[in-house]
C-alpha cells in the first residue's frame, strides 16, 4: 500500500529544480500520510530535500531568508563536530567522550535477530525483507579512550524497576523504541498496553519489572495542526509560542524523558505567534516571509527546554541530537538510494549544511538549557548520535523496506530510518551508558 505514494511522485520529474522543491514538500506529506495511516503503522518522515549532491536545496533556503542563521552560525563554527558538549562537571566525571570514536569490525554480531525479536516493524526488518549483504551487522562503536559495554538487558531492567520512560518525537523514536524493546526482550517481553487512534503513540509494560515505556508522537514538540495530511493542499500550521500538550500534559508521569526534533521541520509550514501568522517555511506564492526551518526549530527547542527547566517535576531528561539521512544519486522522491555496504571513514563523505545548522542549533540550545537546569535542579544529558550515525550510510533499509523488492524497478528507498538489528542499537547502548552511570536513584519520583 505504500506504493500508492509512488505514482503521484512522477510529475515532479518534469518540473524544474525550484518547483521540485516546492512540490517535494507538498507531496511528501501526502506520501507520509499513506504510510502513516496504513495498517502497518510505519511513519515516514522524509524531508523534501536531502541528498548531499544538492546542498543548496536545503541549505540555500535557510541561508537566503533566515535572519537567525547569523546567531546559529557563530556558536556552531566554534564547536568541533565530534566534541561532547557536557557541562564541566560531567566532563570531569566521564573522562571519555562516548560520542567521539570509530566503527570497528567485530565478528560477534547483533544481540537479537529478526527471529528472536517480534517488535521489529516490517519496514525496518531488513533481514526478513531479504537484504542480501549482512556486513552492516558486524561493526561496534568504539569511543576513543574507552569502551561501550554491550547492552545489558538484565542490568537495565533491574535498575529500572518501578520506573517509567517517555520517548518524545517522530518516527525515528519509534525506530529507536523498537530497538530498545528488542534488546530488552532477550530478558522480558513487553506487552503493549496503550495506543492512540492512529497508532502513533504507544505504551509498553514490563510486568515483572513494573517498567513502563511510552512512545509519544510529537514531531514538532510544538502545538501543530497537521490534520489535513490526506489532502493535496495542506499546510502544517505551527504555533511557535505553544508546546504540544500531547507530551506536556503527561510530562509529570515519567522518571525518564528522551526527546528530539527531526526532519518534520523541513516541511512546508505556516508559523503562528500570538494568534497571528508571522511567516513560514517553504510556502512560495503565499506572500509570507520565509523565516527558515532553523527559525521554527530554535523556537521549539527554546520553548521545550524552558518548560523542562522550570517544571517542578524533575525527571532525568536526555536530548537526542539530529539524525541525518543518506540519500545519494537523488532525493527520496526521485530515485535516491543508499546502497553502501560499509561505514564511511572520516573525511570520506560530504556534509549537508542544513543538517549541520540544525545540529548546531541543538547544541547551542542544549548548552543554554543545561546551564539553566543546573540552577533549577533539572538534570539534562545529551545523547549525541549525530556524528556516529552520519558515518553509517550502510545501516538503512534502502529498498529492503519491502519484502524482496524488485530492484530493477527502482522501488522507493528508505535511507532515513534504520535496519533492526543495526547501527541504531548502538544508540541504546549509549543511552544505557548515560543513564546507568548517572545514578538513576537520584531521580526517583
Ligand atoms: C529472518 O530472516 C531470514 C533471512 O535473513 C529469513 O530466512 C527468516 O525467515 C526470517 N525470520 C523470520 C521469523 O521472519
Ligand atoms: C566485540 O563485541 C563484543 C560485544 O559487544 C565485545 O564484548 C567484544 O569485546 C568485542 N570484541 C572486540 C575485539 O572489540
Ligand atoms: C509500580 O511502580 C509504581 C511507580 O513507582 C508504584 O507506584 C507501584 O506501586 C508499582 N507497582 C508494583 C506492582 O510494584
Ligand atoms: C517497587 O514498588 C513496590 C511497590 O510499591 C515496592 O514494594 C518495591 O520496594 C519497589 N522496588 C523498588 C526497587 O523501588
Ligand atoms: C505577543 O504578545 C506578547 C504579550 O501580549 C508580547 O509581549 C509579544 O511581543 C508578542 N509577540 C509578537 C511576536 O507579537
Ligand atoms: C550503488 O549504486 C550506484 C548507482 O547505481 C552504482 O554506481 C554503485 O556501484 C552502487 N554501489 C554498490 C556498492 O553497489
Amino acid at each position: 500500500m505504500e506504493s500508492d505514494g509512488e505514482p503521484s511522485l512522477s510529475p515532479r520529474k518534469r518540473v524544474g529544480h525550484f518547483l521540485i522543491k516546492l512540490f517535494g514538500s507538498a507531496l511528501l506529506l501526502a506520501f507520509s500520510y499513506r504510510l502513516l495511516f496504513s495498517d502497518s503503522n510505519v511513519f515516514f518522515v522524509f524531508s523534501g530535500s536531502s541528498a548531499s549532491e544538492m546542498p543548496a536545496a536545503k541549505g540555500g533556503n535557510l541561508r537566503r531568508d533566515s535572519p537567525s542563521m547569523e546567531k546559529t552560525d557563530a556558536p556552531y563554527a566554534r564547536l568541533p563536530e565530534m566534541a561532547l558538549h557536557l557541562s564541566k562537571e560531567d566532563s570531569l566525571k566521564e573522562q571519555c567522550d562516548l560520542f567521539s570514536g570509530e566503527w570497528i569490525p567485530n565478528s560477534s554480531g547483533p544481540p537479537y535477530t529478526n527471529s528472536s525479536c517480534s517488535f521489529i516493524d516490517s519496514y525496518q526488518d531488513c533481514l526478513t525483507n531479504g537484504r542480501p549483504d549482512t556486513r552492516y551487522l558486524y561493526w561496534k562503536w568504539k569511543p576513543y579512550g574507552c569502551g561501550v559495554s554491550p547492552f545489558d538487558a538484565e542490568k537495565f531492567l533491574k535498575a529500572m524497576r518501578n520506573k517509567s520512560w517517555a520517548l518524545i518525537g517522530d518516527s525515528i523514536f519509534r525506530n529507536q523504541m523498537e530497538s530498545l524493546l528488542c534488546l530488552l526482550s532477550q530478558v522480558e517481553e513487553a506487552v503493549e498496553i496503550y495506543h492512540d487512534e492512529t497508532y502513533q503513540s504507544k505504551t509498553w509494560y514490563f510486568s515483572s519489572h513494573n517498567l513502563t515505556l511510552a512512545l509519544i508522537w510529537s514531531p514538532f514538540l510544538l502545538k501543530a495542526e497537521i490534520k489535513d495530511l490526506g489532502h493535496s493542499n495542506y499546510d502544517i500550521q505551527l504555533h511557535l509560542d505553544a508546546l504540544d500538550n500531547t507530551w506536556t500534559s503527561q510530562y509529570n508521569k515519567y522518571d525518564y524523558i528522551v526527546l528530539s526534533g527531526g526532519q518534520w521541520f523541513l516541511k512546508t509550514s505556516i508559523f503562528w505567534e500570538n494568534s497571528t501568522i508571522i511567516g513560514c517555511h517553504y510556502c512560495p506564492g503565499k506572500n509570507l516571509r520565509e523565516l527558515g526551518m532553523d527559525y521554527s526549530y530554535q523556537k521549539a527547542l527554546e520553548l521545550a527546554f524552558r518548560f523542562i527547566t522550570t517544571s517542578d517535576h524533575k525527571p532525568l531528561v536526555v536530548f537526542r541530537t539530529w539524525t541525518v539521512d543518506h540519500f545519494e544519486y537523488g532525493e527520496w522522491y526521485d530515485g535516491g538510494i543508499c546502497n553502501r555496504t560499509e561505514p564511511y571513514k572520516e573525511g570520506e563523505f560530504s556534509r549537508d549544511p542544513a543538517d549541520q545548522v540544525m545540529r548546531g542549533l541543538e547544541i547551542a540550545e542544549f548548552e543554554k538549557a543545561a546551564a539553566i537546569g543546573l540552577e533549577h535542579g533539572t538534570h539534562l544529558k545529551l545523547l549525541d548520535i549525530y556524528h556516529l550515525s552520519l558515518l553509517r550510510p550502510d545501516g538503512h533499509p534502502g529498498p529492503y523496506r519491502k519484502l524482496y523488492p524488485d530492484i530493477s524497478k527502482r522501488p522507493q528507498n528508505d535511507c532515513l530510518h534504520w535496519c533492526l538489528p543495526g547501527p541504531m542499537d548502538t544508540w541504546n547502548d549509549l543511552l544505557m551508558e548515560i543513564v546507568l552511570n548517572e545514578g538513576h536513584q537520584r531521580y526517583s519520583s
